[in-house]
């Protein structure tokens, strides 16, 4: 579990963080949830360190991170796995290189051949059996983000942070790398946090949802509650989009219904 206590992030005189606070759960796929510019990556840096909060604080199962002693943020980093808005693989390492690069870095004692199995159990975790040898180049995006989660899954990762993992895909390839997400995260209990503004991804994997907005978080709860919010901020960017708002108006026709059958057998029965 992660726990993240009133955090400000300033930027000159711009206010990007404005005092979030919040709980992400082990074993469930956490969405930060917001539109463009509002803070969202931000938000996820200072939770990896990446960038060092104003203030507030951040503390991964019990132990504090922010601020402590370097050897307990090494400590935790080791168990962090991050998959980047680009993917971001080193062009000049192939797959197998990708992947194997975290192990070489953070687990100095594993053998060539310990390494390459692990290399080769990720890769067919995320459906790349033998692809070792493609450089990134050759690789569909779809396939540069399923190198990119197994590179961060890699050495064992205890948290996993996704930024976007799914810009720049078609629909479906991105709905299968969520749901790959999700499944890893659930097979090996792992602390995720997947930061999007794809409703799409809300509605598949949205275990838990954090939604910012300018800064702040306006709303948490889960994807069977956030249709039915009566935050207008929250609102409007869920229902900006026509699929969601045709959801919305099917679900409402549906209760209507509902309601209206509820009433003629009441009514039957007050008859008989
Ligand atoms: N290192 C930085 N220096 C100055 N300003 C920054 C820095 N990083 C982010 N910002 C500003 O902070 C604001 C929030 O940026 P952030 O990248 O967190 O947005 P986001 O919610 O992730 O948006 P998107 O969905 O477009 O990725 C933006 O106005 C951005 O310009
Ligand atoms: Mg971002």
């Amino acid at each position: 579990m992660i726990e993240i206590h009133n955090i400000h992030k300033t930027f000159g005189d711009k206010k990007v963080l404005d005092g979030v606070s919040g709980v992400f759960e082990t074993g469930k796929t956490n969405l930060l949830l917001g539109a463009s510019g509002t803070g969202k990556s931000v938000l996820l840096k200072c939770i990896v360190g990446l960038v060092k909060p104003d203030i507030g604080s951040v503390t991964f199962d019990g132990t504090y991170f922010t601020n402590n002693k370097l050897d307990i943020r090494q400590e935790i980093r080791r168990k962090i796995g991050m998959l980047f808005q680009s993917s971001a693989l080193f062009d000049s390492m192939n797959v197998q290189q990708n992947v194997e690069f975290p192990l070489k870095m953070l687990t100095p004692d594993m053998s060539k051949s310990e390494r390459m199995d692990r290399v080769n159990f990720c890769l067919k975790r995320v459906g790349l059996e033998g692809s070792n040898k493609k450089m990134p180049s050759e690789l569909s995006g779809g396939m540069k983000k399923r190198v990119g989660i197994a590179r961060a899954i890699a050495p064992n990762c205890t948290y996993l942070f996704c930024d976007e993992p799914n810009s720049g895909l078609d629909p479906l390839t991105a709905l299968k790398i969520d749901e790959l997400i999700k499944e890893i995260t659930e097979e090996y209990n792992i602390t995720t946090i997947v930061v999007t503004h794809d409703m799409n991804s809300v509605i598949e994997i949205g275990d838990k949802i954090m939604f910012l907005y300018e800064g702040k978080k306006l709303w948490e709860g889960t994807r069977d509650e956030i249709m039915d919010t009566d935050i207008r901020e929250l609102n409007e960017f869920i229902f900006a989009n026509r699929l969601m708002r045709d959801a919305k108006k099917v679900e409402e026709e549906e209760r209507e219904e509902e309601r209206e059958e509820q009433q003629e057998t009441k009514s039957e029965n007050q008859q008989l």
